[in-house]
């Protein structure tokens, strides 16, 4: 039986297949998979599963896979009870809180924040004392602050290109986000020396690649 591995799709998946290949994963099948979303090594070591972020915490956490690879903001965002075993240091990025120019962090009065990411706000706001209104969007925040949903979002940013071209600022820093290998707590147990296995050649890879830089 292979190891079942839930891969994010999009940009995740395309800077982790690099670091499969220098680990001697075959991922010609991941590069030619057009919409399949079952994907088999040649050697059958392995299955990719290709899912949405939060959809890869559901299947780690159902046991329905075995691996997943996902950043680390929805880990945190779905509260991930696994076992995170690797930092693949791919996939970087910040949580920020922008707003418009005229955004005044100070204002009196609750502040309306658009999000992705409830929870990493809520907290965010909570340690900083403040209650806000949360308001849950599901993609390009960035048009909150822009269409008067709301005072400010809370979103991740890696280039800041999408920020810059719709006038937004960053008036905070909050977590780094990187992408992160994780078992499944039943999974590592029942085949703890393979998946420890690709563990250490991931983590070969990733050190090889940091030392590079
Ligand atoms: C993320 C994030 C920003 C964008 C930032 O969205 O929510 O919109 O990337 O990237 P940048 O700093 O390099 O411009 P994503 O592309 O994942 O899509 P979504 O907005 O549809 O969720």
């Amino acid at each position: 039986m292979p190891l079942k591995i839930a891969l994010t799709k999009g940009r995740v998946e395309k800077q982790v297949i690099p670091l499969l290949e220098a680990a001697g994963i075959d991922c010609s099948g991941l590069k030619q998979k057009n919409r399949k979303l079952i994907i088999n090594t040649s050697d059958d070591r392995f299955q990719f599963i290709l899912a949405k972020g939060p959809d890869v915490t559901t299947y780690l956490n159902s046991g329905a896979v075995d691996l997943g690879i996902v950043g680390s903001d929805i880990l945190t965002e779905h509260r991930n009870q696994q076992s995170e075993l690797l930092d693949l240091r791919v996939g970087q990025c910040q949580f920020v809180l922008a707003s418009t120019s005229d955004f005044n962090f100070n204002q009196p009065g609750r502040k309306v924040i658009g999000t992705k990411y409830p929870l990493i706000t809520q907290l965010y706001f909570e340690s900083l004392g403040q209650d806000v209104e949360i308001i849950k969007i599901e993609g390009s925040v960035e048009l909150a602050p822009l269409i008067g949903l709301a005072d400010a979002i809370v979103d991740i940013t890696e280039t800041g290109r999408t920020l810059r071209e719709n006038n937004l600022y960053v008036y905070d820093y909050l977590d780094q986000v990187s992408t992160r290998l994780v078992a499944n707590r039943m999974s590592l147990k029942q085949h703890a020396g393979e998946i420890f296995e690709l563990a250490d050649q991931l983590e070969q890879v990733v050190e090889q690649g940091s030392a590079s830089k």
